[in-house]
């Protein structure tokens, strides 16, 4: 793809996409979002372990539990879910609001960008302003690029048998995320 295109293609994914609360009702759509973004985000960096270890608990009942415990908002084109992120009021040091993981099913135009200012606008907008999120190694590069810093690296447990290498990153808002809620 040239640039020229990318741009367009840029600029029509940022006019066209709608963020919106996500409920109950959109679940089926997030798990096929979310299995279908880690197969082609994560080669390389999680084993194929790991990686049917995590899209079983994708499918599993207990992923919508994970899921309510978040505030997701999912960003959509016409009638595509095309990408999530969320947070939650708790981390682990109970001071920074947690950062979830963000999919996206068309990488690269940006729509990663505007989902994470979605969320840390909410967070800040609750009175947060130290954001963590961890993150498979895939996706350090993309928050390092809005702002976030390694803190450590370590392993996330998501259930008794899933267990993935992370980075734990960190985040200070120090200005006001300039986006709009509704
Ligand atoms: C990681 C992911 C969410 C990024 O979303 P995206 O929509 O592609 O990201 P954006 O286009 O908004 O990129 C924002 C910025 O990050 C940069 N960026 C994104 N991915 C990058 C990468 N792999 N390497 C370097 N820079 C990257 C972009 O170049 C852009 O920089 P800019 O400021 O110059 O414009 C997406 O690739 C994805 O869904 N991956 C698979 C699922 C996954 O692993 N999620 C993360 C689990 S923690």
């Amino acid at each position: 793809m040239t640039s020229g295109a990318g741009e367009v293609l840029s600029s029509f994914y940022d006019r066209r996409l709608v963020i919106a609360p996500i409920g109950l009702d959109h679940f089926a759509d997030v798990r096929n979002l979310h299995a279908s973004a880690l197969r082609e985000g994560t080669s390389g960096v999680l084993s194929e372990t790991e990686l049917q270890a995590l899209l079983t608990l994708i499918a599993s009942p207990r992923y919508s539990d994970l899921l309510l415990q978040e505030e997701i908002y999912g960003g959509w084109i016409d009638d595509e879910l095309v990408g999530t992120a969320s947070w939650h009021t708790n981390s682990d040091d109970g001071r920074a609001a947690r950062i979830g993981w963000v999919f996206v099913r068309h990488p690269g135009f940006g729509i990663g960008r505007r989902l994470v200012t979605e969320v840390e606008a909410r967070a800040q907008h609750s009175g947060f302003n130290q954001l963590a999120v961890s993150v498979t190694a895939n996706a350090i590069p993309f928050f390092e690029r809005l702002g976030y810093q390694v803190a450590s690296r370590g392993v996330r447990n998501l259930g008794p048998d899933c267990a993935l290498p992370v980075a734990f990153m960190r985040k200070f808002l120090l200005r006001p995320v300039r986006t709009r809620l509704s």
